[in-house]
């Protein structure tokens, strides 16, 4: 699955740009508080005004402190899928037991320097894996490779039948480095620069996903 990230997009134009690309399977949404990151974006009612505006299911990452505390509400305003940071969390396994109970998808995120042996079994009561292959914060930064070894282990586990998730990569995603994270395992792929910033973002999202479905070579 290829997620445009609209924090590349015009923020004045949300609607139109979601529109651009309707060929995608989900928008993904960049919630940043600036405190958990250096960066403020965007919150609740800007993802509900989202949500009546796009029928692409909404893929809600949120960079904010306590999340225990927000992400349920991502899931009643109608996003398909709440990406959390563990490094934020203090329940994990509560918190996305209540973005189930509220009708979402949970995800849980591991910036680039956080290990993923600790959370294998935490895991088993998410849906989504989102790998940070940036650190968090900001748009356009280059992709971090030394992190695939993460996506490849996840794969394994779910490939085993150990845990079922997507395996999500975020962070510098492009047509030079999105056959890598593919080949390591990744199955949704967010694209920020490289969507928005392409003259026609809806070819983007067709030539990334392309290029990734080529190489997923892991696939049982
Ligand atoms: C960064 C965000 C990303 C960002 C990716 O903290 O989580 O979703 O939009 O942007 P690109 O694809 O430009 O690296
Ligand atoms: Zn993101």
């Amino acid at each position: 699955m290829i997620a445009p990230s609209i924090l590349s997009a015009d923020f004045a134009r949300l609607g139109e740009e979601a529109e651009a690309v309707d060929n995608a399977d989900w928008l993904h949404v960049d919630v940043m508080d600036a405190h958990f990151v250096p960066n403020l974006t965007l919150g609740l009612p800007v993802v509900k005004s989202l949500h009546k505006a796009t029928s692409l299911p909404l893929d809600c990452h949120l960079m904010i402190d306590d999340p225990d505390r927000w992400a349920p509400g991502y899931a009643e305003a109608g996003a398909a899928n709440v990406t959390f940071h563990v490094e934020a969390a203090r329940d994990p396994v509560q918190t996305a037991r209540a973005i189930r109970a509220a009708g979402a998808l949970a995800g849980l995120s591991i910036k680039p320097g956080t290990p993923l042996e600790p959370y294998l079994d935490v895991l088993k009561e998410f849906d989504t894996l989102l790998v940070m292959t940036v650190e968090p914060g900001f748009g356009g930064q280059a992709f971090m490779a030394e992190v695939l070894p993460k996506v490849r282990r996840a794969r394994q586990e779910v490939n085993a039948g150990h845990l079922r998730l997507f395996i999500e990569v975020d962070g510098g995603i492009a047509d030079s480095t999105i056959e890598a994270a593919a080949e390591a395992g990744a199955d949704v792929f967010v694209a920020g620069s490289a969507v928005y910033d392409a003259g026609d973002p809806g070819k983007a999202v067709e030539a990334l996903r392309a290029k990734a479905r080529a190489a997923m070579n892991w696939q049982q």
